[in-house]
């Protein structure tokens, strides 16, 4: 059933376009975002949120964050399932405790479900699999409706997961009247947008193939990028990890001169996550010193940077969430197509499983 794709994975980087599409079917009207799936008692009462998560979906916690404070305009924290569990949190009632899950199942995010729970805590979960644990659990779910995901690197699961969560710090807003009619108007049009965004296009999935081989070796890679795209950066990472067993980390670009800089050399892989609308000439900056000291640099971006050993363009955007969604399909078809090179079945890496139900 791969319809002529190689692997599950790369079919399912192409399904992404279709499965945002059922993602935002019914979600949004012209000028109101609907979960027709949640009470709008909900949210009474909601002062913060807080969002808790494993892997891939924790990276999605992590840049809806930045959604939920700049959109949503609610305090919002984010938890890795595993460390919330054992730190004996001060929860409070007033937080609405949202977790996100591909499978409902990550034994880890399903017992901090369940602990905000038994803390009198509102529930909300984020998933892709109806009547899972998690689904069964929480007090209200809201579905991705990416369709089963058989890749164990996960990627239309990630795109569904940002999409619902970024109409959720929507909802927020709307409900708490924190957000005037035309800028709620102007993200929708956006959300309407990020379909077509994602389609994978022949010429840009080439380029990306051709220049994978150049970087097979090497002592390393860091994903940089601000804001939104530095948890999009420890995804791209996560994605190459994962599937070519290469050492990859995601940092904030603006970290790097507080140590990370002393790794740089022709032999450190730099993949810069560079998009025009964000922060474009900060990020900029932090680029060239990485270039000034020789270290491999990759720019994805819709601006050309003369400074990058390869560039990757992305369509010119006129808002960094569509940039967003193009950058997210550049990564998945990067580390794939560099895993592919290595000999390695992306669907079935070593060590891993689709569903973590042990601790
Ligand atoms: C990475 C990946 C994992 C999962 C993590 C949580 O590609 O798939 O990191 O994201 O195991 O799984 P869910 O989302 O099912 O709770």
């Amino acid at each position: 059933q791969k319809e002529g794709f190689r692997f599950f994975m790369e079919k399912e980087i192409y399904e992404q376009s279709e499965v945002l599409s059922d993602t935002l079917i019914g979600r949004l009207a012209e000028d109101a975002i609907l979960f027709d799936e949640l009470n709008p008692s909900l949210l009474e009462g909601i002062n913060e949120i807080k969002l808790c998560a494993c892997g891939t979906s924790y990276h999605a916690a992590l840049a809806s964050s930045y959604l939920f404070e700049r959109l949503g305009k609610i305090r919002t924290s984010v938890e890795i399932a595993s460390e919330l569990r054992y730190k004996e949190p001060l929860l409070c009632t007033d937080t609405l405790f949202v977790v996100i899950s591909q499978s409902g199942e990550t034994a880890d995010t399903l017992e901090t479900l369940k602990m905000a729970k038994a803390a009198g805590l509102k529930t909300l979960v984020v998933c892709n699999v109806d009547n899972s644990s998690m689904v069964r659990e929480a007090d209200a779910a809201i579905l991705t409706r990416a369709g089963i995901e058989k890749g164990v690197a996960s990627t239309k699961a990630f795109a569904t997961q940002m999409a619902v969560l970024w109409m959720f710090s929507l909802y927020v807003a709307q409900t708490k009247d924190t957000i005037d009619a035309e800028t709620l108007r102007k993200q929708i049009g956006l959300l309407r947008e990020v379909p077509a965004v994602v389609r994978v296009h022949d010429d840009l999935h080439e380029r990306i193939r051709r220049l994978s081989k150049r970087y097979l070796h090497g002592h390393g890679f860091f994903f940089i990028g601000r804001d939104i795209f530095f948890p999009l950066a420890l995804e791209g990472a996560l994605k190459l990890k994962e599937i070519s067993y290469l050492h990859a980390e995601g940092y904030p670009s603006g970290e790097m001169k507080h140590g990370p800089i002393a790794l740089a050399d022709p032999e450190l892989f730099t993949i810069a996550l560079m998009p025009k609308n964000l922060l474009y000439d900060k990020t900029k900056s932090n680029v060239e010193e990485l270039s000034a000291r020789d270290a491999t640099i990759c720019a994805i971006s819709d601006v050309p940077f003369e400074k990058a050993d390869d560039f990757i363009p992305i369509a010119a955007h006129d808002h960094y969430m569509l940039e967003f969604f193009e950058t997210m399909v550049v990564l998945q078809l990067l580390s794939m197509e560099i895993a592919i090179r290595l000999g390695n079945d992306v669907d079935m890496p070593r060590n891993l499983a689709k569903s973590v139900t042990v601790e």
